[in-house]
Formats: C-alpha cells, sequence, structure tokens
C-alpha cells in the first residue's frame, strides 16, 4: 500500500464530520494500510482518515515505541462509552507541523469500536496514559474537532500556530472545558510523551 499526503491545518475537510463504515470493504482494509504505512513513515502516534484524505469514521494509533514493542490498534465506528477525569496533555498532530501546545484531556475513557475483520471490542485505556489521550485525540478528528480546540491557553496557542507559519485559532471552535480545567488545576501533572 502506501503513504499518504497529510492533510493539513486549514483544509476545510479537516472540519467535517466523517461517515460510519457500512461494509469493511477492499477500500475500507486499502485506507487502514495506507493510514499504517503514513503513521509509521512519519513516526506518530496516530492517525486519522479525514487526515488522509477519507472522511470515514476510521482512526489507527500505536503507542509501541520501537519495532519490538509495536502495539497497532485499528478503530472502526468508535465510541465512547465512558470519559473521566482531567489531565494536561501535551499534544500535536501529523496535521500541524511542528506545533505542540497543552490541552485538557480526560484522564480515562472507555471505548467500543469494530477491528479489521468487523469485530467488536471495548477497550480501557489507563489513566492519563499516552493511549487514552491519543484515543480522544484521534476520535476528535472524526467529528472534526482538532486538538487546540481543546487549548488551555489560547494565546500561547496562537503564537505557537504563527511561529509555524499556520493560521491562528478560530474562537468559533473552542470549547468550554472550565469543569475540566478546575480539575486540571487542582491536581497538576507532570508534562508526558508529546502525543500527535
Ligand atoms: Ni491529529
Amino acid at each position: 500500500m502506501s503513504v499518504k499526503k497529510i492533510v493539513k491545518y486549514g483544509a476545510i475537510s479537516l472540519r467535517e464530520k466523517s461517515k460510519e463504515v457500512h461494509k469493511i470493504s477492499k477500500k475500507v482494509q486499502i485506507l487502514v494500510e495506507d493510514l499504517y504505512d503514513t503513521l509509521y513513515a512519519l513516526n506518530g502516534v496516530g492517525l486519522a482518515a479525514p487526515q488522509i484524505g477519507e472522511n470515514l469514521r476510521v482512526f489507527v494509533i500505536d503507542v509501541g515505541t520501537d519495532p519490538k514493542t509495536m502495539n497497532p490498534i485499528t478503530f472502526i465506528n468508535p465510541k465512547i462509552l465512558k470519559k473521566e477525569g482531567a489531565v494536561n496533555s501535551y499534544e500535536g498532530c501529523l496535521s500541524f507541523p511542528d506545533a505542540y501546545t497543552n490541552v485538557r484531556r480526560y484522564k480515562y475513557v472507555k471505548v467500543k469500536a469494530l477491528d479489521i475483520k468487523g469485530r467488536p471490542f471495548i477497550l480501557e485505556a489507563d489513566e492519563g496514559s499516552l493511549l487514552a489521550r491519543a484515543i480522544q485525540h484521534e476520535f476528535d478528528h472524526l467529528d472534526g474537532i482538532l486538538f487546540i480546540d481543546h487549548s488551555r491557553n489560547r494565546f500561547e496557542a496562537d503564537k505557537i500556530l504563527m511561529d509555524k507559519g499556520l493560521n491562528p485559532i478560530d474562537t468559533k471552535y473552542l470549547l468550554d472545558e472550565k469543569e475540566m480545567e478546575e480539575e486540571i488545576q487542582k491536581n497538576p501533572q507532570s508534562e508526558e510523551k508529546p502525543v500527535d
């Protein structure tokens, strides 16, 4: 299969809601292979179908750090069953080259999805883990939500975006996460490995 070109921030398709997969066709199988080829070529942690130009509800994650610990997980038509707590997450995104900022994420998520064979599975991600944060980041892409929408400090995020030659934040997309912010401030966490 092949390494695809990443759709970059600014493209309207990154703001669209993706469609459910009705059948795991050959086309969907190729899409998943392309997602992995592109993810590994770019050394990412996760990649969602809209980022390679397919507005379908599919994403892949691999939080393994080297070939020995590879742990690819494919999510088709994912649903978040449960989300709890709040943490600071220092994130980037392959659609935003070299731009990282602090965002709010739930600490824990429980997700249901189909695998590449169409078999349902349920996954619980450990509290505050890279996997928990990556699932939320990639899931958002399917609804046209981007990590910067969760920015804890939009002025800091704007500065980082503009330093990288990217458009500043469009405030209409900023999410109101007051309760999460309060919880993060009550329990400050150390910064972890960036999610992208
Ligand atoms: Ni992303």
